[in-house]
């Protein structure tokens, strides 16, 4: 399948939820915990037998969270760093499947998104640190292989076992001691395991981290954009910068405003959010996740057309198209400007190009009067107030796609 027609519905939905969810969430110390405090492989193996969440938890409690937040798709840690497998797995013991809770989590995660109409992706870690082969591959070469092996096996059983997949989200290619941009394709045969899963799921979206450019760039815990013509996606967590999976003391969470601004930046570059949420292990969202993802859900029920959609702004317009008062999205013969920084009663835009027809406020819909004068777009009658505390967003239609001035050739006061 051709990568455009592959890629639209992802381009359109801009926002998706990432769930790091495992073992390591009993811990509550990040899913980095086994090999940072050294827990030898057999010690934390044992976790296992405690891993097991309620018969009341399904995952369609995350995929409804998400829902509600507004996010069009979902990437689940099929298995992480270390090893556990939240699936059914031949060429592995250590899953929940065969392991106290007995439950393959990624076929009812799967099940559970179909249901919602929810595009389903699966984060697979290459590397698994119970292999002393990853550490070592000089010292421990068959451990090396067995890895490796390991990872074609497993991608096609999730590619094979679980119907439609939307998305594979590679990680952990990193070897120790090698190139990572020459000799992580290599040692991992990813065009090999990437040939395989294109044949088994052939619209599949996959992203760089084996190694390969493949369709997606994976900016991490910022919103910095790929050169343009390159789809990218930010993923991020909402708390501290360390830490996916469930963390227990974690009270530094990103609020409501600072997440959606992350969103809109991203929308206004042409790429797409990834935001992160560590469920319990017992599978249930803390408190604080579950505001925030309604969070920004409340504010895209109402303001959802400036983002979903949208499309990449040409150079310039990103900047000026909102002024100092925020960011721009457009699509189509609109742009959407962000206002997250209220001027009162009176918005000065200098820098449109574009003949703009009219101005209309997402929230509440109150068209609004505006006045356009070499290069200086004047938006008046609004509130003094902001009517959406989270960021406010003006529509603008304009004649034709959107167009900035070089900002010198602005008059001067
Ligand atoms: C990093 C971390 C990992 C996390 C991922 C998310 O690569 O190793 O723990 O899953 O980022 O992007």
């Amino acid at each position: 399948m051709k990568k455009e027609g592959r890629m639209k519905w992802w381009t359109e939905a801009k926002f998706g939820m990432f769930i790091h969810w495992g073992l390591y969430s009993l811990l509550g110390r990040g899913e980095w915990t086994m090999l940072v405090e050294r827990i030898p492989k057999d010690e934390y193996a044992k976790l296992a037998s405690e891993f097991n969440p309620p018969e009341s938890f399904t995952p369609e409690t995350w995929v409804k969270a998400a829902k509600e937040a507004g996010a069009k798709y979902m990437v689940l840690t099929a298995r992480h760093h270390d090893g556990f497998c939240l699936f059914d797995s031949k060429a592995s013991d250590f899953t929940s499947a065969k392991t106290a809770a007995k439950r393959d989590f990624v076929r009812e995660y799967v099940k559970a998104c179909r249901k919602h109409n929810m595009h389903a992706g699966l984060y697979y870690s290459l590397l698994d640190w119970r292999f002393p082969g990853y550490f070592n591959r000089e010292k421990h070469p068959e451990s090396f292989k067995a890895m490796v092996n390991q990872v074609h096996a497993q991608v096609r059983e999730l590619m094979t076992n679980y119907g439609k997949i939307d998305i594979l989200w590679y990680d952990g290619g990193w070897i120790p001691g090698t190139d990572a941009k020459k000799d992580t394709p290599v040692l991992w045969k990813s065009k090999k395991l990437n040939g395989m899963v294109r044949k088994l799921q052939p619209h599949i979206i996959i992203n760089n981290r084996s190694g390969l450019p493949e369709d997606t760039d994976t900016p991490e815990q910022n919103t910095n954009a790929s050169e343009a013509g390159r789809y990218w996606e930010s993923c991020m967590t909402m708390g501290d910068f360390c830490g996916w999976g469930y963390i227990k003391n974690n009270p530094n969470m990103k609020p409501v405003t600072q997440l959606i601004q992350n969103l809109v930046t991203c929308a206004s570059n042409g790429g797409n959010y990834l935001l992160n949420i560590g469920p319990k292990a017992d599978g249930s969202i803390r408190r604080e996740e579950i505001l925030r993802l309604k969070g920004i859900g409340n504010w895209l029920k109402k303001n959802g057309e400036a983002v979903y959609g949208t499309v990449r702004l040409p150079a310039g317009f990103g900047f000026w198209g909102a002024g100092m008062l925020g960011m721009a999205t457009t699509k189509g013969n609109n742009a959407y400007l962000h206002i997250f920084r209220w001027p009162g009663n009176t918005a000065v835009i200098t820098g449109i190009k574009s003949k703009v027809l009219s101005a209309r406020m997402l929230s509440g819909g109150k068209n609004l009067k505006i006045k356009q004068q070499e290069g200086k777009l004047t938006i008046t009658g609004l509130p003094s107030r902001p009517p959406d505390k989270h960021g406010t967003v003006i529509a603008l239609k304009l004649k034709g796609r959107p167009e900035t001035f070089d900002y010198s050739q602005i008059p001067l006061p």
